[in-house]
């Protein structure tokens, strides 16, 4: 699994560094968060420190790209090429591979580690430290639009909360961003 994971960080870091999207910061608080979440449930660390790495890999070139709804498939194109060369069981292959497929949410989900990275993924603009995060490193975007993808992420991604644990935590702070976002014009 150590191989693994210095396969997956050499690609999402590489990612970051050739597009800059997202923002390191922000990969690695979801990261911070999912391995968080992982102790307090009794889950797989690693597999989860490789979805929340993979999940939105290929996000920057996707943006690039003009074609952002596609990140998660062509994320999962990526996760399978480093699968294929690794010596994972069949059974962690098909657990990462959801933790990728299913980071915005499903009816039902896989596994709890890929639960715990779409929660994760929340964190992002759900907290106040994700949020200060992604105000303070996406910085190429007009301000407008910055606020329209607050304003938009922050009642998509609180829809995707299914932890109860996260919604707990998170409730308050959910609370006072929209209220922050309420003196913000956009
Ligand atoms: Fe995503």
């Amino acid at each position: 699994m150590e191989d693994f994971l210095k396969e997956v960080r050499k690609l999402a870091y590489g990612e970051i560094e050739k597009t800059k999207i997202p923002a390191r910061m922000q990969v690695d608080f979801t990261t911070e968060i999912g391995k968080k979440l992982a102790k307090k449930l009794g889950a797989n660390i690693d597999i989860v420190e490789a979805g929340t790495l993979l999940m939105d890999c290929m996000v920057g070139q996707a943006v690039n790209e003009n074609r952002q709804k596609e990140h998660v498939q062509m994320g999962l194109e990526k996760t399978n090429e480093l699968l294929e060369k690794s010596s994972l069981s069949e059974e962690e292959k098909e657990n990462i591979r959801h933790c990728v497929l299913e980071h915005h949410g499903v009816e039902k989900f896989y596994s709890t580690e890929s639960e715990i990275c779409c929660n994760a993924d929340c964190y992002k603009f759900i907290s106040i430290e994700g949020f200060i995060i992604t105000t303070r490193y996406t910085r190429e975007m007009p301000f407008g639009d910055l606020i329209k993808l607050l304003k938009n992420k922050l009642e998509k991604k609180w829809n995707a909360i299914s932890l109860d644990i996260v919604k707990k935590e998170l409730t308050p702070q959910h609370q006072a961003l929209l209220e922050v976002l309420k003196g913000l014009k956009g």
